[in-house]
């Protein structure tokens, strides 16, 4: 892949999946420009950008501020030019049962994932090239598949794929092609440790997963950068599963256990 030179900014690009994809835009010769809440682990990431030899820069913002996101979009635009690739995967999830939720806590999980979300992609249309832009949301298969324990990372992100593809319809005609990317279970993240926090936890979900392993950081990246290239110059409007067949939803699990 060939990314020389574009633009590209990863909100939640500061660890994980989101570091993993913005990892492989600056391996392809991309410029890259990352946020998230926390300045130590922005200033981490950029550093770990430019020693791949990518020109990177980074904010602390919180997607849930719609101001705080525009400054960073309009800086970046400042410094690099038209925004090439967009992606949006800041979130935040943990265990719990619907009665164990506080109104208050739904609440966060809706607005870092959805809202921010919105947020981000209401903020960068104006600094989008058009056409010509690509943007990937990143979602989840619980967006699709009821999870208990995760009402509040469910319904926030079903709403993440309702945003995705209304503003594909939106967008298609100026030439921006929006669609979003749902990892399944993705080894030496965040998430992961705190979704299955125990061998015993990983051993049973990977059971259920039909290629009977975790997937990698890498590989959501590379479908991120087929998605936002050429040779997907006519994919709009998709939640692209990237998970082994995990969504699949068979009884794999069960008939191995
Ligand atoms: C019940 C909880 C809780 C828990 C927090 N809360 N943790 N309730 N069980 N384990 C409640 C708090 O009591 C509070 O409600 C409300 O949630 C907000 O908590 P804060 O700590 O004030 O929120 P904040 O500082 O904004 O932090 C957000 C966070 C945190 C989501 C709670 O965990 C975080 O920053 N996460 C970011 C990193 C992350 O989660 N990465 C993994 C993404 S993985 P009250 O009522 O007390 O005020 C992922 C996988 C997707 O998304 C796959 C499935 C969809
Ligand atoms: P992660 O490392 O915790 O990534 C979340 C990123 O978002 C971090 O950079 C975090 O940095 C940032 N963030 C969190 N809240 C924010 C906020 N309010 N404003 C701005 N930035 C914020 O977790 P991950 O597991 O790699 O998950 C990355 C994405 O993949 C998420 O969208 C997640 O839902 C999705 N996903 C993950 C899996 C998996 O297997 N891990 C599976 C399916 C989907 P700060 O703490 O500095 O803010």
């Amino acid at each position: 892949m060939d990314y020389r030179d574009k633009v590209v900014f990863v909100a939640g690009g500061t660890s994980g999946i989101n570091l993993g994809i913005a990892r492989g835009f600056a391996a392809a010769g991309a410029r890259l420009s990352v946020i998230s809440r926390k300045q130590d682990k922005v200033d981490a990431a950029v550093a770990e950008l430019q020693g791949l030899g990518a020109q990177a820069m980074g904010f602390a913002a919180d997607v849930r501020d719609y101001e705080a996101v525009e400054k960073t979009l309009a800086a970046t635009a400042e410094a690099y030019g038209e925004i090439d690739v967009l992606i949006s995967g800041a979130a935040g999830n943990f265990l719990a049962p619907a009665l164990g939720l506080s109104a208050n806590a739904f609440k966060t999980v809706v607005d870092i994932d959805l809202l921010g979300t919105f947020n981000v992609m209401r903020a960068a249309y104006a600094f989008l090239r058009k056409p010509g832009a690509t943007v990937v949301n990143i979602s989840a298969p619980q967006s699709w598949l009821p999870t208990p324990m995760q009402i509040h990372a469910c319904a926030a992100k079903a709403g993440v794929d309702m945003v995705t593809r209304t503003l594909a319809m939106e967008w298609g005609p100026a030439g921006v092609r929006v669609n979003a990317i749902a990892p399944g279970p993705i080894e030496g993240t965040e998430g992961m440790d705190r979704l299955s926090p125990n061998p015993e936890a990983v051993a049973k979900l990977t059971k259920t997963i039909p290629l009977q392993r975790y997937g990698q950081k890498e590989e959501i990246a590379e479908a991120a950068m087929w998605l936002c290239s050429d040779k997907a110059a006519y994919v709009n409007g998709v939640v692209l599963p990237v998970d082994g067949g995990w969504s699949l939803g068979g009884s794999l699990g069960m008939s191995q256990a």
